[in-house]
C-alpha cells in the first residue's frame, strides 16, 4: 500500500522539521501537510523542500470537519502525524479559548475524519497523536522523572487543552477501535522555532541588545531536546510504535533556566566576536509566569528499551548549532518580527 500521510502543522517549528524528514526520506511516501498558517506558521521553514514531487500542501484549519473529510478522500490518507496546535504557554494564560477549540476540538475533527474515512478497515492505518510532557504537571527539585505511567495533572490552559486532546485520543481507540499512538516529549528547542520562545527570543534579543525577561527567579527547570532528535523519534514511531501505546521522548537534558540563560548569552556573544560578558547585563528579572510548573524532566526509557532510540546530539554541541543557524539566517528572523512573512501569505492566498 502506497503511504499517503497527513502531517498537521507541518508549517510549524517541529511539524516543519517532520515534514522535512519524510519528504527527503522516502520519496516513495506521498506527505501532505495541512497547516492553517495562524501566526506561528511559516512556509519559509519548508523552502528547501517546497517543489519536492511527493510534497503537497493545504491551507486549512483542522477544526474543518468537512473539508478534512473530503482531503482523506481526495489523497487517500492512510496515516495521520497530528501536530497541529496552539502551542504556547503565555498565549493560553491571555486567551484559553483558541487552545481549546485548536487543540480539542481541531483533534477531535481530526480524529472523526480518519474514524469516518477508513470506516472500520484499520489495516495500515495510524493515527499519531503528538503531545507534550506537560500534561503530566510539575515535579518537585526531587529527582523524580515522568514516566508513561504518571497520572495527567496539568495546571496551564494551554497543557489542560493537549492533556484533554491526548484524552480524546485514547478514547477514540477504545471506542471504536481507531489504531492511535501517542508521544510526549519535553521542550525543543533547534532552528525555525517561533522567537515568542525562549531560546530564540532570547538569541535574537541579545542580538539586538534587548533585555531578556527572565521569569521569577529563573528556578524553573525544562529538560530539552534537539528538535531534529525529535523527528527522528517521531520517525521511528510511527513506522515500529505500538499501537494504543504511548511513549516519552525526551533527552535526560535538565536546564535551570538561568544556567541555560547564562548559556545562550555565552554562546552568542562567542559567535558575535564579543568580549566575554558582553551581554550579562541583559538579564532582567520580570513578575513570574501565573501557574508557573516548577520543574519538567522525561524518562524516555521505554522508547530506548523497545525501539533503541536515543538522542544524537550533546546539549552543548546542539545549543551552539542553534545559535548559529540563528545567526546566519537573520532574514528569516526579521521577517517574522516585521510581520513580513504573513503578509506573503495572505497574499499567496487572498483569492482562494
Ligand atoms: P508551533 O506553534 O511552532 O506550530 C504549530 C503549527 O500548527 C503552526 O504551523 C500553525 O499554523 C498550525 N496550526 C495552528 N492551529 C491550526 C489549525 N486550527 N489548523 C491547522 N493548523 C494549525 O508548535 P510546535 O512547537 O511546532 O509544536 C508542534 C506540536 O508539538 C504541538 O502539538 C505541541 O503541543 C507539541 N509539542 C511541542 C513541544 C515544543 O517544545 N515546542 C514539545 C512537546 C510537544
Ligand atoms: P517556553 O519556551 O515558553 O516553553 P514552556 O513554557 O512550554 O516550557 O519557556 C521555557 C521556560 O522559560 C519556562 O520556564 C518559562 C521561561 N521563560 C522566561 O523566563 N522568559 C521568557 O521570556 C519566556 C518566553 C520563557
Amino acid at each position: 500500500m502506497k503511504r499517503n500521510i497527513l502531517i498537521t502543522g507541518g508549517a510549524g517549528f517541529i511539524g516543519s522539521h517532520v515534514v522535512r524528514l519524510f519528504v527527503t526520506k522516502y520519496p516513495d511516501y506521498h506527505i501532505i501537510n495541512l497547516d492553517k498558517l495562524t501566526y506561528a506558521g511559516n512556509l519559509a521553514n519548508l523552502k528547501d523542500i517546497e517543489n519536492a514531487p511527493n510534497y503537497t500542501f493545504i491551507r486549512e484549519d483542522i477544526c474543518n470537519y468537512d473539508a478534512i473529510k473530503e482531503i482523506f478522500k481526495q489523497y487517500d490518507i492512510n496515516g495521520v502525524i497530528h501536530l497541529a496546535a496552539e502551542s504556547h504557554v503565555d498565549r493560553s494564560i491571555k486567551d484559553p479559548f483558541i487552545f481549546a477549540k485548536t487543540n480539542v476540538l481541531g483533534t477531535i475533527s481530526l480524529l472523526q475524519a480518519a474514524k469516518d474515512s477508513w470506516n472500520g478497515n484499520y489495516e495500515g492505518k495510524l493515527f499519531y497523536h503528538i503531545s507534550t510532557d506537560e500534561v503530566y504537571g510539575a515535579l518537585q527539585f526531587d529527582g523524580t522523572l515522568f514516566t508513561e505511567e504518571t497520572k495527567y495533572d496539568p495546571h496551564s490552559p494551554y497543557s489542560a487543552s493537549k492533556a484533554s486532546s491526548d484524552h480524546f485520543v485514547r478514547a477514540f481507540h477504545d471506542t471504536y477501535g481507531l489504531p492511535t499512538i501517542i508521544t510526549n516529549c519535553s521542550n525543543n528547542y533547534g532552528p525555525y522555532q517561533f522567537p515568542e520562545k525562549l531560546i530564540p527570543l532570547f538569541i535574537n534579543n541579545i542580538r539586538h541588545g534587548k533585555p531578556l525577561p527572565v521569569y521569577g527567579k529563573g528556578e524553573n527547570v525544562r529538560d530539552w531536546l534537539y528538535v531534529v532528535d525529535h523527528a527522528r523519534a517521531i520517525d521511528l514511531i510511527f513506522h515500529k510504535g505500538k499501537i494504543a501505546d504511548n511513549y516519552n521522548i525526551g533527552g535526560f537534558n535538565e536546564w535551570k533556566n538561568i544556567d541555560l540563560i547564562k548559556v545562550i548569552i555565552k554562546t552568542v556573544d562567542k559567535l558575535l566576536g564579543n568580549p566575554v560578558g558582553t551581554s550579562d547585563h541583559l538579564i532582567t528579572y520580570v513578575t513570574d509566569r501565573a501557574g508557573h510548573d516548577l520543574r519538567y524532566a522525561i524518562d524516555s526509557t521505554k522508547l530506548k528499551n523497545e525501539l533503541g532510540w536515543e538522542p544524537s546530539l550533546q546539549f552543548e554541541e546542539g545549543i551552539e548549532k542553534t545559535v548559529r543557524w540563528y545567526l546566519d539566517n537573520q532574514e528569516w528572523m526579521d521577517n517574522i518580527t516585521s510581520g513580513e512573512y504573513e503578509k506573503y501569505y495572505d497574499e499567496m492566498y487572498r483569492n482562494r
